[in-house]
């Protein structure tokens, strides 16, 4: 077979996300449901509004978010919980389910738990030694901390320092997965390594730790990226066989790669503005960001852009456009009216603006670490 021929099949991973991804597809791969306009209206209906990240499709599936928002209807409050596999920098990719996890943390008055899992980057990359995973779980604290979430009702579990916390119920969860389901949901191989293999119990404990936290059956959604799925199904068939109920999740898509398809990875800087990028590097990185432009001025004004594949129009999206201003930028990107150089001044100044305010509340995080870090469940209780 030639090269051209090469169909690459995309694939999400927790790991890795290649190739160009129809969320659709996926769906139906993963066995998750689209989010409904009802849905929507419901939660309207509870908080008075719908986030732009919902309005713009950006969040786009989930499981059992209709059972959480019944349950809080009635009465039963829920624990949000999300992380970050501390590998590098974080990416404005990365800040996207944060940001979200925020804003329901203040409509619902939630307690969040947030893993920083350093034991799965350290197995994970065969060069990430102990040391540079634990510098990377202190910056990217300084990231989870500049969001701005509750410090009174957040709490950063960080794997191999709160083992302790995590460790009985991993052993209780990890004994009802085998194998034979570890290697099918995650494709892991004779090859992986087998601390690898053992990992997803870790990552589950959060879903099952506000049931003990609350000396009761808890509510838990997790908001995140669609690469994290796998764990949660692993997760969703063995909870009520252990006396909790199902985490319930809600997936976002990805912010794409500056370069083309794919996420944007912080083990690819380059396809990536880090919230520690300075203006310079935010600039020039944008200007030399793929577009869904033609390649030159003239044909761009005779036959029009591609908004979706652009991803400099997602980012405007996602982050810095109105739902309505964004319908017009793709109205006018492939009319030809709008040049791509527009569109990267457009990101570049929102960017660096965004990017610099974040580093301010950075810089004040580091003052705040101590009050964000677990404790231990034995003895206190979230908010
Ligand atoms: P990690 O560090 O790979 O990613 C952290 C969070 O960012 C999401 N994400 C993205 N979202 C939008 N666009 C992108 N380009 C992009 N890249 C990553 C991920 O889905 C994730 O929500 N194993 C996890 C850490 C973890 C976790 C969790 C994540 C532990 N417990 C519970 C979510 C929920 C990890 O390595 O995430």
């Amino acid at each position: 077979m030639g090269v051209d021929n090469l169909q690459l099949e995309p694939s999400v991973t927790p790991w890795s996300v290649d190739g160009s991804i129809d969320y659709d597809k996926l769906i139906k791969k993963f066995g998750t449901h689209k989010i409904t306009d009802a849905l929507l209206k419901k939660l309207k209906s509870i908080i008075g509004e719908i986030h732009p990240l919902l309005q713009v499709d950006f969040f786009f599936s989930h499981r059992d978010f209709d059972w959480i928002l019944d349950r809080y209807i009635q009465g039963e409050k829920f624990y949000l919980y999300t992380g970050r596999g501390p590998s590098g920098m974080s990416h404005l990719g990365h800040l996207m389910p944060w940001l979200f996890t925020k804003h329901l943390q203040d409509k619902f008055d939630a307690p969040l738990l947030f893993q920083m899992t350093d034991d799965e980057k350290f197995l994970y990359g065969q060069d990430n030694s102990m040391e540079k995973i634990a510098k990377y779980t202190q910056e990217n604290i300084l990231d989870v901390i500049a969001i701005g979430f509750r410090p009174d009702r957040t709490k950063i579990i960080i794997d191999t320092k709160h083992i302790r916390y995590l460790y009985s119920m991993a052993i209780e969860i990890a004994k009802r997965i085998t194998f034979s389901t570890a290697k099918a949901v995650f494709g892991f191989k004779n090859s992986t390594n087998i601390g690898m293999i053992g990992f997803p119990a870790i990552q589950a404990v959060p879903c099952f730790l506000p049931s003990l936290i609350e000396k009761k059956p808890t509510p838990v959604l997790i908001p995140a990226a669609i690469d994290q799925d796998p764990y949660w199904r692993i997760t969703r068939d063995i909870a009520e066989k252990m006396g909790y109920y199902k985490p319930a999740q809600i997936h976002s898509k990805f912010l794409p790669s500056l370069e083309s398809s794919g996420k944007m990875s912080s083990s690819k800087p380059e396809s990536a503005l880090l919230t520690t990028d300075s203006s310079e590097v935010i600039e020039n990185k944008i200007s030399l960001a793929f577009t869904g432009g033609q390649p030159t001025v003239s044909l761009q004004r005779k036959l029009g852009g591609n908004p979706h594949a652009c991803p400099v129009f997602s980012y405007l999206r996602y982050l810095f456009d109105s739902p309505r201003n964004s319908t017009e930028r793709a109205i006018n990107c492939r009319s030809g009216n709008l040049l791509c150089g527009e569109c990267k001044h457009d990101l570049s100044s929102n960017s660096v603006i965004f990017i610099s305010e974040f580093q301010k509340q950075r810089e004040k995080a580091k003052d705040k670490v101590s009050e964000f870090i677990y404790e231990g469940y034995s003895t206190e209780t979230i908010g």
